[in-house]
């Protein structure tokens, strides 16, 4: 199932960004709720785009992960997407 894929793909990403003490402590649904939230106040609570545009992860799939994960952690500059 690509959506799975590609979720824990932006999971992995996410979880490369966080402090290693917190990922050894993050699940797979403690990490959802934290995209939901976190990303979901601008791109929406069912990240179809807000503020910020649909990034669910069958819309990210042509995506490079590496380019996901600098957008992730660094943000876009001149945008209101923030380094995370
Ligand atoms: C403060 C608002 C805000 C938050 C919070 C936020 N984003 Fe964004 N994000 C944006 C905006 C605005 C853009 C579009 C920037 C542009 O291209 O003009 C964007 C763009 C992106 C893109 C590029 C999408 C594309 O098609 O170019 C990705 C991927 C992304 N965000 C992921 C995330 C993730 C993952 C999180 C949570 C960790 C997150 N964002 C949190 C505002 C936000």
């Amino acid at each position: 199932m690509p959506e799975l894929v590609a979720l824990s793909l932006l999971a992995t990403t996410l979880a490369m960004a966080a402090p290693p003490a917190m990922a050894d402590s993050l699940d797979p649904d403690a990490l959802k709720r934290l995209v939901h939230q976190d990303c979901g106040s601008c791109h929406g609570l069912t990240l179809k785009g807000g503020l910020g545009p649909d990034i669910r992860p069958q819309t990210l799939e042509g995506y490079d992960p590496e380019i996901l994960q600098f957008i992730i952690l660094e943000g876009m500059p001149g945008t209101a997407m923030p380094p995370w």
